[in-house]
């Protein structure tokens, strides 16, 4: 495995790559690695002659100073892991001022409103940050395929939309939410958890589940309801949203159509860290 940190080296050397017809995945990641990142690295490694994995804790996206500075940074462990999977891979971990060009800013982005709702609403600046840096770290591997954990679903949605309107020539794969187990979506975050916390934590998925067992019987409302009870009566976990979306638009639903996907979303509070989670519905 490689490690490159300068983006003009990592772009000559995925160069010589593309001229040989060598087939090119990206998995962006925040570092910390745990098996849901893995298992975006195994998808790619199976689809791909290349993989290049990002280790960039993106300071843009965070709209919290301390959260930033707590994010786990695990560097060395995370080399590690990622050579004993596959001499395949070349991990990418610039530095600020390197992928940025020195103007560590966000673009400002539209979305048609999926920038606006549940993450978007909660996190002032948060999708900026994720598009200008997946923008940035796109045009500069120009992968064949790119791989996305359906746990940021509405990330997810996001990047397919900017994708789109920048028509960059990368196909979005999304991946299944990686669980703990007993349901808590893994998440780099769950590392800053007391054990105790962390066992209890299933929690969240169960009361997702809650959900979608209600789904289809019970009104919407009656749903957000009997979920908002749940946390009212449980003082380990503080709920800050919990929404029932159309799939696509994102849009925060009151009623249940026909031939429409929907989706439970989730964030909770455990112990100052923040939480979140999905569930498809139907
Ligand atoms: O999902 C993440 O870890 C980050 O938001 C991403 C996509 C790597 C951008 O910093």
């Amino acid at each position: 495995m490689q490690v490159i940190q300068d983006k003009n080296v990592l772009s000559a050397q995925l160069k010589k790559y593309k001229e040989d017809q060598q087939t090119i995945g990206f998995v962006p990641t925040m570092g910390a690695l745990h098996e849901g990142h893995l298992s975006l690295v195994a998808e790619s490694l199976k689809d791909n002659d290349i993989t290049v994995v990002s280790i960039f804790v993106n300071p843009t996206q965070f709209d919290n100073l301390t959260d930033l500075e707590k994010y786990p940074r695990t560097l060395e462990k995370d080399i590690e892991l990622l050579a004993s999977l596959s001499a395949d891979i070349i991990l990418f971990t610039p530095t600020r001022e390197n992928i940025y060009d020195g103007d560590i800013t966000s673009k400002t982005y539209e979305f048609n409103g999926l920038e606006k709702v549940m993450e978007g609403a909660f996190r002032s600046g948060h999708f900026n940050g994720v598009a200008t840096i997946v923008e940035l770290l796109l045009r500069t591997v120009e992968p064949n395929k790119a791989y996305f954990g359906e746990k940021d679903f509405q990330q997810l949605q996001i990047i397919k939309k900017l994708v789109a309107l920048k028509e960059l020539p990368v196909k979005i794969i999304p991946c299944p939410i990686s669980r703990e187990l007993h349901g808590l979506a893994r998440s780099s975050r769950n590392e800053r958890l007391t054990k105790a916390t962390r066992e209890k934590a299933n929690f969240i998925y169960n009361s997702l589940i809650t959900a979608k067992s209600k789904f289809g019987t019970k009104s919407v409302q009656e749903i957000k309801e009997s979920v908002t009870n749940l946390y009212e009566n449980n003082s380990d976990f503080t709920l800050e949203y919990f929404e029932i979306t159309d799939e696509d638009t994102l849009t925060p639903i009151k009623k249940i159509q026909e031939n429409t996907k929907y989706r439970a979303f989730i964030a909770v509070y455990a112990e100052e860290v923040r939480l979140i989670d999905n569930l498809a519905l139907n």
